[in-house]
């Protein structure tokens, strides 16, 4: 499992939520492809054994245990993580949790906690590193949803909606204003990913969702991952302020 190509060869990434799913994909799929990738989860030890695994196949992983919802230490992590690698090209805002209820019954609790885990945190992370990333240009990596645009008749959604829509519209506006550092910023709104967040999603429901996308099977982690190494690497370098769907046609329906 070591490198296996130099698409990302010298690249300095940070990736938040690398203890499972999307995050860890990325981060094993981005060191496999040359880069030194920093991660970090939540979860207790959870970015630091996803990591360690890596480092014994011989690649560049490196994570810590930090909630991105602290805006202290998501600084700390994000300048911790430069000073190790001498630097910054790209900065993957994976990470995200939320909170579903149907509106009439959602909570303010319910809503805040959305917003905070699905929207402050890339402001936290991105802020600091924004610096880093507009000396000599990078990449950034938010990571959106179908949800942005599209409603759903299967859960209450209403804040992780709201959150994701605002990702999309961070995007838009940082794309505009990293162009002339040559910072690329673009998104990746994914439909149903199988990873440990959606794994107790009833049989019959995720039947129906699988049904819903037109490509007829619902994403892997690997798919969000394989869309995210391009937009990290220098092949979508005429690439800025664009949401890309990994969604198997789900949208297009
Ligand atoms: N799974 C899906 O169907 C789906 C669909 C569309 C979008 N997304 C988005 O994709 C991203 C990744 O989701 P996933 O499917 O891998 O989910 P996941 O829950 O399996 O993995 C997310 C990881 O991020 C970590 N994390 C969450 N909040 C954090 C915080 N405050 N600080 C540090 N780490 C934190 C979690 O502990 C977890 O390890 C999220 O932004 C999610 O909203 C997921």
């Amino acid at each position: 499992m070591a490198v296996e190509s130099p698409r990302l060869a010298g690249k300095r990434v940070l990736i938040t939520g690398t203890g499972r799913g999307q995050g860890a994909a990325a981060q094993e799929l981005f060191c496999r492809h040359g880069a030194t990738v920093v991660g970090c989860d939540v979860v207790e030890g959870a970015a630091e054994e996803g990591a360690a695994r890596l480092q014994e196949a011989g690649l560049a992983a490196s994570g810590v245990t930090v909630d991105l919802a602290d805006m202290d230490a998501a600084r700390g992590w994000v300048a911790q993580g430069v000073e190790t690698m001498g630097g910054l090209d790209v900065l993957y805002n994976n990470a995200g949790t939320s909170q579903f209820a149907p509106f009439a019954d959602m909570t303010a609790e319910q809503w805040h906690f959305s917003i905070v885990h699905e929207l402050d945190i890339l402001f936290y992370v991105t802020s600091p590193a924004w610096a880093h990333l507009t000396d000599g240009g990078g990449s950034i990596i938010n990571t959106a949803s179908v949800a942005a645009l599209l409603g759903s008749k299967m859960n209450g959604a209403a804040a992780h909606s709201a959150a994701k829509a605002g990702v999309l519209g961070l995007t838009k506006q940082l794309a505009v204003e990293g162009a002339k550092h040559n910072v690329r910023v673009n998104a990746i709104s994914p439909g149903f990913v199988d990873t440990p967040v959606t794994s107790n999603v009833p049989p019959e429901a995720k039947r129906v969702i699988t049904e819903m996308h037109p490509l007829g099977r619902v994403a892997t982690g690997r798919d969000i991952a394989d869309c995210a190494l391009f937009l990290a690497s220098d092949e979508s370098s005429f690439i800025t302020g664009v949401e890309l769907f990994v969604d198997g046609g789900f949208s297009s329906v």
